[in-house]
């Protein structure tokens, strides 16, 4: 499926995706130097080494803005971490008519978002992504959001950028498995929305994928599909009223197997748990939504060959439901979930009983 224009646009801000982002990010950049007190670059230690180098090249100007940085990590989306940067913000003299700039993965995206959210109640942001999962997904869709403890996005915000940039070049340091975990975000946009996108991805193994250079004109069109559906979604459901649940395909059970993970200290990647999440939440399909057996062989042959099977122990099915009962998405004791009724159609709030789910757990562990 091809895009005429390189520039998506919503009616709130720009997302530039493909080697003319960073140009346009340059000319955003300067409009904003007249108009801004001050422009903060926020990175994290592995954005600062890999990315920052590349974008000052690009945008030499770069060179002058006030450089905030913190440690890699899950552990770093925090509110200790937003706190450490309010501090910095306000020691930097910065005021709300300062911008913070993101520079890095999902991490960075929701941390700085969420600080520049509250600072001086709200200052501009912008965000330059540099992960599959921060291009396709995290950065776009306005929320921000810190962990409390073990569980994810506990507190947040809705805060739309001013732009995305969208440079694929950034890839090229983030670690394979980094790359793959994106592929499980991208697959699950497909599978919600988008039979044609599913049968042109799911044509090549994921191995196959991970070989493709990222200047190759594949990965754009990988980009541009995802990030239009995810942008399709959100203009017209910003707020997670209804629509945009579509996006939680596989996160029920995925987020509840990578929080028990990260209380565990054995964290495991964000996309080999929704990986895992959309191979069980498949078989609920089955059950629950009428998807056709042939099609569920068809995501869960893609989804092994591409992410194997995680070792989930049975023992621990009961701690995994009782971290769905938690999850913020739901009400009362019921378990919502967004399943498939076939490949292309997600369908939203479709309550699960505890017997469903532990069956679909044990066809997982079958499989
Ligand atoms: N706001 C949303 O709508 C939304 C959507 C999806 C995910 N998320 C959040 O995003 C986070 C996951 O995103 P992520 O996978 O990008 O995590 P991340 O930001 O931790 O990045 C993963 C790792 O890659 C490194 N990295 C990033 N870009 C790099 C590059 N170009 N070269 C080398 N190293 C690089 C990072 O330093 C980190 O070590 C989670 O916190 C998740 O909750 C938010």
């Amino acid at each position: 499926m091809k895009l005429s224009s390189r520039m998506v646009s919503t009616s709130r801000y720009p997302v530039m995706i493909g080697e003319e982002a960073l140009e346009q990010l340059r000319k955003h950049l300067t409009r904003c130097r007249k108009l801004k007190s001050k422009l903060f670059i926020l990175t994290d230690a592995n954005t600062q080494r890999f990315c920052l180098p590349k974008l000052i090249t690009r945008i030499p100007e770069l060179e002058e803005v006030t450089m905030l940085s913190i440690d890699s990590g899950e552990e770093v989306k925090s509110l200790r971490t937003a706190e450490y940067l309010w501090k910095e913000l306000g020691s930097q003299q910065a005021d709300r008519s300062s911008l913070l700039i993101n520079l890095g993965g999902g991490v960075v995206t929701d941390l700085g978002g969420f600080v520049a959210s509250s600072f001086h109640r709200g200052i501009e942001t912008v965000h330059i992504p540099t992960s599959l999962i921060g291009q396709i997904d995290a950065a776009i869709g306005g929320k921000t959001g810190v962990n409390m403890d073990v569980l994810k996005n506990q507190v947040g915000s809705f805060w739309a950028p001013k732009g995305v940039y969208v440079w694929p070049g950034f890839l090229e340091t983030l670690p394979r498995d980094q790359v793959r975990s994106g592929l499980a975000e991208v697959a699950k946009t497909a599978l919600i929305r988008d039979e044609q996108f599913w049968r042109w991805l799911s044509r090549k193994p994921v191995h196959k994928i991970l070989e493709i250079p990222f200047s190759d004109h594949f990965w754009k069109e990988l980009l541009l599909n995802t990030i239009r559906i995810k942008l399709e979604i959100v203009r017209h459901d910003p707020f997670e009223r209804n629509q945009r649940k579509l996006l939680n395909f596989g996160h029920t059970i995925g987020h509840a197997i990578e929080s028990l993970a990260l209380r565990r200290e054995t964290p495991v990647l964000h996309g080999d748990a929704v990986a895992a999440g959309m191979a069980c939440e498949s078989f609920l399909s089955v059950q629950r939504t009428g998807l056709d057996p042939l099609q569920l062989e068809a995501i869960n042959g893609w989804i092994q060959q591409g992410f194997g099977k995680l070792p989930l122990l049975q023992e621990d099915e009961s701690v995994r439901m009782d971290m769905m009962q938690h999850d913020k998405k739901n009400r009362q004791q019921e378990i919502r979930f967004t399943l498939l009724s076939r490949i292309g159609q997600g369908k939203i709030n479709q309550v699960c009983s505890p017997d469903q789910i532990r069956d679909a757990f044990g066809k997982y562990y079958n499989l």
